[in-house]
């Protein structure tokens, strides 16, 4: 698949079934996410894999703070929605002339990669977050440190053909774009288009 082709159809992924790509395979693919633009090339993330019975303890986590019946189930149920939750785990270099937020910055620029590459092998993937990533419990489960930050769970498996998400065709979004120049913004201050509502392809 080309790139741009890559870019235009990969959609998150609600329903995700097996197969997953197996550890190595996503390993490898990680190598290759991994070159997305990291300042210092602190590589300040790692992953713990969850898959099986072993998402059934996850789910207990996230229903931790329940005080509902229903809660609890749903919450439960969270982690059977795909077969491979990959837990990403910020581990920022602290002290360090990279600051947290490139390095931040950077691990979301590896994510990306990371689901592009999925979907070119014919995955599906979607990044979920939410209140689990606050959870003590869930910290608690997955070991980690206190300077550690757990930024979400990539949802991995292959798509569900029933219930694929929706390939939209490009929207035009409004981009805030202006042209600055020696002398200043030409025309009037502010962006090229200010009611926004052109495609960058349309303003520049
Ligand atoms: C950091 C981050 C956290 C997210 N957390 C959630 C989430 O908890 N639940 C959810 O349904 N979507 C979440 N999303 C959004 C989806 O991953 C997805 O990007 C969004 O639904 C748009 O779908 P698309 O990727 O097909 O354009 C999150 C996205 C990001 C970047």
């Amino acid at each position: 698949m080309e790139l741009e082709a890559a870019i235009r159809t990969r959609r998150s992924e609600h329903r995700l079934i097996e197969p997953a790509p197996s550890d190595e395979e996503f390993v490898d693919l990680l190598g290759w996410a991994a070159t997305a633009p990291d300042h210092g090339h602190l590589r300040p993330w790692r992953w713990i894999l969850v898959r099986g019975d072993s998402r059934t303890a996850l789910g207990v986590s996230f229903a931790s703070g329940a005080t509902d019946a229903e809660t609890v189930r749903r919450e439960m149920r969270k982690p059977l929605r795909a077969p491979l939750l990959a837990t990403l785990v910020f581990v920022p270099r602290r002290n360090h002339r990279v600051p947290d937020w490139e390095q931040l910055a950077a691990s979301s620029a590896m994510v990306n990669s990371l689901m592009l590459l999925l979907h070119d092998r014919g995955f599906g993937s979607i990044w979920r977050t939410g209140s689990p990533v606050d959870s003590a419990e869930t910290r608690t489960l997955l070991g980690l440190a206190p300077h550690e930050g757990l930024i979400g769970w990539l949802y991995i498996g292959s798509p569900d053909p029933t219930r694929r998400s929706v390939l939209r065709s490009p929207v035009p979004v409004s981009h805030r774009v202006s042209r600055f120049t020696p002398e200043g913004f030409p025309g009037q201050p502010g962006p090229l288009r200010p009611s926004g509502h052109q495609r960058v392809s349309d303003t520049l």
